[in-house]
């Protein structure tokens, strides 16, 4: 069953609870919260005292996308502000093994990112020790943008090294997600699809949500 998970990024801020609670109705799966740096990306977000907030606000599951050089340093207070998963990029440390450690350290689940200029074999040691692989379909920085269909090759070779060796990481896909690429990396082999302009774009939040499951 694929899982969907809003960016929120995409949301109105101004009425985040709100935006929280129609999200919750719609039956999405979780929260995506984009964290950018302006260092590692172009761009700046998001950070903990709006974590801390969506934490209070909500129960669904806090997927957080660390868009930060070097993020060893922070790991542990997304992870006590709320996160529930948290993702780093291999691109974004030297010491990626470190960073997933310290994730697990804190008893929540561990993902792994790759950009979409960054090959699968980059990450190869790091299958067995992670619970998801961040694919990103864009590169990361802005909402709104264009999916990279040479991204749907890295989904496909993820699922066959997944399926060759017993693994059981999850497949995620993040950029330029709408109802007609959800269905193409669906097909390649994702399980978790982050929207985020799409997503908020329509006006029914439980519509967007079976039009990205391919049941609309
Ligand atoms: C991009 C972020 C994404 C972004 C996706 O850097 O990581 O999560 O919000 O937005 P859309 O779905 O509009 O490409
Ligand atoms: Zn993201």
């Amino acid at each position: 069953m694929t899982n969907i998970f809003p960016s929120l990024l995409s949301a109105d801020f101004l009425t985040l609870n709100d935006e929280i609670e129609a999200l919750e109705k719609a039956g999405v799966d979780g929260l995506h919260f984009d964290v950018m740096d302006g260092q590692f990306v172009p761009n700046i977000s998001i950070g903990f005292p709006i974590l801390e907030a969506v934490r209070r606000g909500t129960s669904l599951p806090i997927d957080v996308h660390l868009m930060v050089a070097n993020p060893e340093p922070y790991i542990d207070e997304f992870c006590q502000k709320g996160a529930d998963k948290v993702s780093v990029h291999v691109e974004a440390t030297p010491h990626i093994h470190r960073a997933i450690q310290k994730i697990k350290a804190n008893g929540k689940e561990a993902g792994v990112v790759i950009n979409p200029g960054t090959p699968v074999s980059m990450i190869q040691p790091l299958l067995t020790d992670i619970d998801f692989v961040l694919v990103m379909s864009v590169n990361p920085g802005f909402g709104g943008q264009a999916f990279i269909p040479a991204t749907l090759d890295k989904i496909r070779e993820l699922k066959n090294v997944r399926s060759a060796q017993n693994l059981l990481f999850k497949i995620e896909v993040d950029g330029g997600v709408n109802a007609e690429t959800a269905q193409q990396v669906v097909e390649a082999g994702a399980d978790w699809l982050v929207a985020g302009s799409y997503f908020f774009n329509q006006e029914d939040y439980a519509d967007a949500v079976s039009r990205l499951k391919g049941q609309a």
